[in-house]
């Protein structure tokens, strides 16, 4: 791969990088741009075609694909372990595979649809705990003073009317960040939440049911900051890339929010 970036401002030269959920949307912007920055990006992804196609485009120096469902702490813990035998360690875990709601009524209270719930906790916050438990215990193992990042949103931190379960496992993902951090610490490994307000991928796509257009318009009505251009998915990539680096050399347990000012009416 040609990186448009001189080595010498390269902020991940050689480091080793799992990706989950970069198949797609945060998760492919995320691994193309630590390729550009010199790391060997490991994409994890239910989704084989597409993220082998993804690692392909990327180029197989610098990035590959291994097929891991993330409910499955066994998968999670194989694609730990083949990550270490290939390149010999895991430097930075981003956890980012997630789901929206999907039960048509929207999961609100009074329609709430538990098995829903356990269906997208086990996707978003078990399989956000293995990918952190296994990276971390491989970290420790290897005495790398290692980077992991989780996935939130700006619903981990705020109530709201419908996607109630979505909110609630973004909000265990903060419990988990923070907890791990608090853990990990003496061993100097960072763990940090990464928190966009609404991106145009294909999980917001499908879940509103609009059009790439139609969702940059309508959530930008709601951000303060008005700079034309509405959050992509390599915004978010940028924010990882930092809590990823040394640039965040003190940063841990923190949720850095990358979402325009959002604002949405009450
Ligand atoms: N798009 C947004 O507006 C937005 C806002 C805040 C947070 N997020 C979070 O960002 C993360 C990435 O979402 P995105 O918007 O890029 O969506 P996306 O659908 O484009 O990407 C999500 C990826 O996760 C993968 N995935 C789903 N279940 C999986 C499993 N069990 N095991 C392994 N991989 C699995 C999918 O195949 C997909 O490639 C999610 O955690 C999501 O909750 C998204």
């Amino acid at each position: 791969m040609d990186s448009p970036i001189p080595s010498l401002t390269k902020k991940l030269d050689s480091k080793i990088a799992i990706i989950t959920g970069g198949a797609s949307g945060i998760g492919e912007a995320t691994a193309r741009l630590f390729a550009e920055h010199g790391a060997k990006v490991v994409i994890a992804d239910i989704q084989e075609e597409k993220g082998r196609s993804v690692a392909e485009s990327i180029g197989s120096s610098h990035c590959s694909f291994i097929k891991c469902d993330v409910t499955d702490e066994q998968q999670v813990q194989s694609l730990v372990q083949s990550t270490v035998e290939i390149h010999g360690r895991v430097d930075i875990m981003f956890s980012n595979a997630g789901i929206a709601s999907t039960n048509d009524n929207e999961q609100d209270i009074l329609g709430f649809n538990l098995d829903a719930l356990d269906n997208l906790f086990a996707i978003n916050v078990r399989g956000s705990a293995a990918c952190v438990k296994h990276a971390a215990k491989a970290m420790v193992e290897g005495g790398v003073k290692g980077k992991i990042i989780c996935t939130g949103s700006v619903t981990a931190t705020m109530g709201v009317t419908k996607q109630i379960d979505y909110a609630m496992s973004k909000h265990a993902i903060l419990g988990l960040v923070k907890s791990a951090s608090k853990g990990l610490g003496k061993y100097g490994i960072r763990v940090n939440c990464v928190s966009p307000a609404a991106v145009a991928t294909p999980l917001l796509e499908k879940s509103m049911k609009m059009s790439v257009e139609e969702i940059e318009k309508l959530f930008d009505s709601f951000n303060c900051l008005k700079t034309g251009a509405a959050i992509k998915a390599s915004n978010v990539a940028d924010a990882v890339l930092f809590l990823a680096s040394d640039d965040s050399q003190f940063v841990t347990g923190h949720n850095l929010v990358v979402d325009g000012g959002f604002h949405p009416p009450a």
